[in-house]
């Protein structure tokens, strides 16, 4: 196991959103750095909430700005933001039960969870968001 570097790959072409996708990886590199140095429960427990809600952050400007611009697949978009929101209350039951294991197994999952966001989901909206705005 170890931190996830930021790839060229990984931007998106819209700035604010490659900036707050980047601020989200160091915070999953956060928690990584919390299992690696054994800190306590409680710890572990916070630096995963605020993984959570900083990307509940992200995603309220994703979701307001597609809906801005009409985009024609939000839906897929709001429901793979539902999904990350229901995982992530599934692992902090394991991580209340069994930090370091929940902590590790939710840690490994964000990690795959985020490149999937970016490189499928939010790559498939660029496009789209370029023509019909002047952000990025
Ligand atoms: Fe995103």
């Amino acid at each position: 196991m170890s931190v996830i570097k930021w790839r060229e790959s990984f931007n998106i072409g819209v700035d604010q959103f490659d900036q707050e996708h980047r601020k989200i990886l160091e915070m999953i590199n956060g928690m990584f750095e919390a299992i690696r140095d054994q800190k306590d429960k409680e710890s572990v427990v916070q630096v995963c909430k605020e993984v959570l809600s900083y990307t509940e952050y992200h995603f309220a400007n994703e979701e307001k700005a597609l809906q801005e611009v009409d985009y024609p697949d939000l839906e897929e978009q709001l429901a793979e933001h539902a999904r990350l929101r229901s995982e992530a209350e599934r692992y902090q039951v394991l991580i209340n039960n069994d930090a370091p294991k929940g902590a590790t197994d939710f840690y490994l999952f964000l990690r795959e969870w985020l490149i999937y966001h970016i490189l499928v989901c939010d790559k498939k909206y660029v496009p789209y968001f370029k023509e019909t705005t002047d952000l990025g």
